[in-house]
Protein backbone atom coordinates (compact mmCIF):
# COMPACT_ATOMS: atom_id res chain seq x y z
CA UNK A 1 0.00 0.00 0.00
CA UNK A 2 1.37 3.32 -0.77
CA UNK A 3 2.38 5.31 2.36
CA UNK A 4 1.04 9.26 2.62
CA UNK A 5 3.55 11.49 4.94
CA UNK A 6 1.88 14.79 5.09
CA UNK A 7 4.15 17.46 4.99
CA UNK A 8 4.19 20.05 8.15
CA UNK A 9 5.33 22.74 6.63
CA UNK A 10 1.83 23.70 5.41
CA UNK A 11 0.15 23.28 8.95
CA UNK A 12 -0.66 25.77 11.53
CA UNK A 13 2.46 26.37 13.82
CA UNK A 14 0.23 28.32 15.96
CA UNK A 15 -1.67 24.63 16.65
CA UNK A 16 1.58 22.37 15.60
CA UNK A 17 0.40 19.38 17.95
CA UNK A 18 -2.95 19.46 17.04
CA UNK A 19 -2.48 19.32 13.19
CA UNK A 20 -0.19 16.78 13.57
CA UNK A 21 -2.63 14.47 15.70
CA UNK A 22 -5.19 15.58 13.19
CA UNK A 23 -3.44 13.94 9.97
CA UNK A 24 -2.42 10.74 11.95
CA UNK A 25 -5.90 10.20 13.02
CA UNK A 26 -6.72 10.89 9.39
CA UNK A 27 -4.79 8.14 8.13
CA UNK A 28 -0.91 9.44 7.83
CA UNK A 29 1.93 6.99 8.04
CA UNK A 30 4.75 8.84 8.23
CA UNK A 31 4.99 13.05 9.12
CA UNK A 32 7.30 15.27 7.22
CA UNK A 33 9.58 17.48 8.80
CA UNK A 34 11.31 19.78 6.72
CA UNK A 35 14.30 21.29 8.24
CA UNK A 36 15.52 24.54 6.22
CA UNK A 37 18.49 26.65 7.46
CA UNK A 38 18.19 29.83 4.91
CA UNK A 39 21.41 28.46 3.63
CA UNK A 40 21.23 25.48 1.66
CA UNK A 41 17.42 26.39 0.90
CA UNK A 42 15.91 30.14 0.68
CA UNK A 43 13.95 29.32 4.01
CA UNK A 44 14.24 28.92 7.67
CA UNK A 45 11.86 26.61 8.84
CA UNK A 46 11.86 24.64 12.44
CA UNK A 47 14.82 22.43 13.98
CA UNK A 48 15.48 20.42 17.34
CA UNK A 49 13.24 22.09 20.05
CA UNK A 50 10.14 21.59 17.89
CA UNK A 51 10.86 18.08 16.77
CA UNK A 52 11.75 17.44 20.79
CA UNK A 53 8.11 18.91 21.53
CA UNK A 54 6.30 16.97 18.88
CA UNK A 55 8.20 13.84 19.75
CA UNK A 56 6.59 14.56 23.11
CA UNK A 57 2.88 14.51 22.46
CA UNK A 58 3.14 11.88 19.45
CA UNK A 59 4.17 8.67 18.69
CA UNK A 60 3.83 9.41 15.03
CA UNK A 61 6.76 7.54 12.91
CA UNK A 62 8.74 11.25 12.67
CA UNK A 63 10.48 11.57 8.71
CA UNK A 64 13.16 14.28 9.36
CA UNK A 65 14.34 15.71 6.17
CA UNK A 66 17.57 18.23 6.47
CA UNK A 67 17.64 20.88 3.55
CA UNK A 68 20.63 22.00 5.58
CA UNK A 69 24.54 22.99 4.69
CA UNK A 70 26.76 19.66 6.02
CA UNK A 71 24.21 17.87 7.43
CA UNK A 72 26.61 15.76 9.83
CA UNK A 73 26.81 18.64 12.42
CA UNK A 74 23.10 17.82 13.35
CA UNK A 75 22.10 14.36 12.57
CA UNK A 76 22.86 13.17 16.06
CA UNK A 77 20.86 15.88 18.00
CA UNK A 78 18.04 15.07 15.50
CA UNK A 79 18.01 11.76 16.11
CA UNK A 80 18.22 12.00 19.84
CA UNK A 81 15.16 14.46 19.66
CA UNK A 82 13.37 11.42 18.13
CA UNK A 83 13.73 11.32 14.48
CA UNK A 84 12.65 7.73 12.94
CA UNK A 85 14.46 8.35 9.71
CA UNK A 86 16.87 11.29 9.04
CA UNK A 87 17.52 12.42 5.68
CA UNK A 88 20.03 13.96 3.84
CA UNK A 89 20.38 16.07 0.74
CA UNK A 90 23.09 14.20 -1.52
CA UNK A 91 24.31 18.11 -2.53
CA UNK A 92 24.62 19.58 0.55
CA UNK A 93 28.17 18.02 1.57
CA UNK A 94 31.25 15.79 0.13
CA UNK A 95 30.14 12.11 -0.52
CA UNK A 96 32.28 10.98 2.41
CA UNK A 97 31.09 13.57 4.63
CA UNK A 98 26.99 12.05 3.66
CA UNK A 99 28.21 8.66 4.39
CA UNK A 100 29.70 9.42 7.69
CA UNK A 101 26.12 11.53 8.67
CA UNK A 102 23.80 7.84 7.05
CA UNK A 103 26.53 5.99 9.24
CA UNK A 104 25.65 7.80 12.42
CA UNK A 105 21.80 7.90 11.78
CA UNK A 106 22.42 4.00 11.54
CA UNK A 107 24.53 3.65 14.70
CA UNK A 108 22.33 5.62 16.63
CA UNK A 109 19.18 2.98 15.28
CA UNK A 110 17.01 5.31 13.32
CA UNK A 111 16.77 4.84 9.37
CA UNK A 112 18.63 6.94 7.04
CA UNK A 113 17.77 8.91 3.73
CA UNK A 114 18.88 10.75 0.77
CA UNK A 115 17.62 12.95 -1.00
CA UNK A 116 17.93 14.42 -4.64
CA UNK A 117 17.07 18.15 -6.24
CA UNK A 118 15.37 17.96 -9.45
CA UNK A 119 18.90 19.25 -11.36
CA UNK A 120 20.68 16.27 -10.02
CA UNK A 121 21.10 13.20 -11.97
CA UNK A 122 19.81 10.03 -10.16
CA UNK A 123 23.60 8.76 -10.59
CA UNK A 124 24.54 10.93 -7.92
CA UNK A 125 23.02 8.43 -5.62
CA UNK A 126 25.22 5.54 -6.42
CA UNK A 127 27.38 5.84 -3.36
CA UNK A 128 24.50 5.66 -1.35
CA UNK A 129 22.12 3.16 -2.48
CA UNK A 130 23.38 0.04 -1.00
CA UNK A 131 22.89 1.50 2.49
CA UNK A 132 20.18 3.78 2.08
CA UNK A 133 16.39 3.10 4.03
CA UNK A 134 14.74 5.47 1.79
CA UNK A 135 15.66 7.53 -1.16
CA UNK A 136 13.65 10.73 -2.06
CA UNK A 137 12.70 12.73 -5.44
CA UNK A 138 11.78 16.33 -4.88
CA UNK A 139 9.39 17.24 -8.12
CA UNK A 140 9.58 20.77 -6.96
CA UNK A 141 12.95 23.05 -6.61
CA UNK A 142 12.87 22.54 -2.66
CA UNK A 143 12.11 25.14 -0.05
CA UNK A 144 8.71 25.92 -0.64
CA UNK A 145 5.27 24.11 -0.23
CA UNK A 146 2.52 25.29 -3.01
CA UNK A 147 4.41 24.48 -6.37
CA UNK A 148 3.34 22.43 -9.35
CA UNK A 149 4.61 19.42 -9.59
CA UNK A 150 7.63 19.03 -12.56
CA UNK A 151 6.31 15.76 -14.62
CA UNK A 152 10.22 16.29 -16.11
CA UNK A 153 11.56 14.20 -12.86
CA UNK A 154 9.27 11.07 -14.00
CA UNK A 155 11.95 9.67 -15.91
CA UNK A 156 14.26 9.60 -13.04
CA UNK A 157 12.40 8.10 -10.72
CA UNK A 158 11.40 5.31 -13.28
CA UNK A 159 15.25 4.83 -13.42
CA UNK A 160 15.64 4.90 -9.31
CA UNK A 161 12.81 2.31 -8.98
CA UNK A 162 15.25 0.30 -11.35
CA UNK A 163 18.08 0.74 -9.65
CA UNK A 164 16.60 0.11 -6.07
CA UNK A 165 15.03 -3.08 -7.33
CA UNK A 166 18.22 -4.50 -8.66
CA UNK A 167 20.79 -3.02 -5.52
CA UNK A 168 18.52 -2.64 -2.51
CA UNK A 169 14.86 -3.78 -2.89
CA UNK A 170 13.42 -2.83 1.10
CA UNK A 171 14.90 0.66 0.40
CA UNK A 172 11.57 2.63 0.15
CA UNK A 173 11.07 5.67 -2.88
CA UNK A 174 9.81 8.55 -1.45
CA UNK A 175 8.46 11.69 -3.63
CA UNK A 176 7.88 15.00 -2.45
CA UNK A 177 6.85 18.14 -3.90
CA UNK A 178 3.18 19.23 -5.86
CA UNK A 179 1.61 16.16 -4.81
CA UNK A 180 -2.16 16.22 -5.45
CA UNK A 181 -4.82 13.44 -6.46
CA UNK A 182 -4.04 14.36 -9.95
CA UNK A 183 -0.11 13.95 -10.12
CA UNK A 184 0.15 11.07 -7.14
CA UNK A 185 -0.86 8.03 -9.60
CA UNK A 186 1.63 9.47 -12.00
CA UNK A 187 4.78 9.39 -8.75
CA UNK A 188 3.07 5.70 -7.88
CA UNK A 189 3.23 4.54 -11.63
CA UNK A 190 6.87 5.53 -11.97
CA UNK A 191 7.49 3.61 -8.95
CA UNK A 192 7.25 5.64 -5.61
CA UNK A 193 6.21 3.62 -2.25
CA UNK A 194 5.57 7.20 -0.27
CA UNK A 195 4.06 10.45 -0.98
CA UNK A 196 4.89 13.65 0.91
CA UNK A 197 2.04 16.23 0.25
CA UNK A 198 1.62 19.71 2.15
CA UNK A 199 -0.94 22.17 0.88
CA UNK A 200 -2.98 18.91 -0.63
CA UNK A 201 -3.53 17.74 3.26
CA UNK A 202 -3.14 20.85 4.99
CA UNK A 203 -4.58 22.89 3.16
CA UNK A 204 -8.11 20.83 3.56
CA UNK A 205 -10.54 20.93 6.22
CA UNK A 206 -11.27 17.12 5.86
CA UNK A 207 -7.58 15.59 6.05
CA UNK A 208 -8.64 11.75 6.26
CA UNK A 209 -10.66 12.62 2.72
CA UNK A 210 -7.39 14.50 2.01
CA UNK A 211 -4.87 12.00 2.65
CA UNK A 212 -7.61 8.83 1.19
CA UNK A 213 -7.29 10.87 -2.32
CA UNK A 214 -4.15 10.86 -2.49
CA UNK A 215 -3.61 7.23 -1.55
CA UNK A 216 -6.51 6.37 -4.63
CA UNK A 217 -7.18 2.49 -5.80
CA UNK A 218 -3.67 2.08 -7.33
C1 LIG B 1 9.43 21.79 -0.06
C2 LIG B 1 9.15 20.73 0.95
C3 LIG B 1 7.92 19.92 0.68
C4 LIG B 1 6.68 20.76 0.67
C5 LIG B 1 5.58 20.00 -0.04
O1 LIG B 1 10.80 22.00 -0.14
O2 LIG B 1 10.22 19.87 0.99
O3 LIG B 1 7.79 18.90 1.64
O4 LIG B 1 6.31 21.07 1.97
O5 LIG B 1 4.48 20.84 -0.16
P1 LIG B 1 3.43 20.66 -1.36
O6 LIG B 1 2.86 19.27 -1.21
O7 LIG B 1 2.44 21.74 -1.10
O8 LIG B 1 4.20 20.82 -2.63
Amino acid sequence: MIKIAPSILSADFARLGEEVDDVVAGGADYVHFDVMDGIFVPNISFGVPVLRSLRRSSSAFMDVRLMIDRPIRYVKAFCDAGADLVNVHVESDTVDQNIFALQTVKAMGRKAGVTLKPGTDAEALMPFLPMADLILVMTVEPGFGGQSFMVDQLEKIRMIRMYLDEINPRCELEVDGGITPETAPLAVEAGADVLVAGSSVFGKNDRAAAIAALRGKY
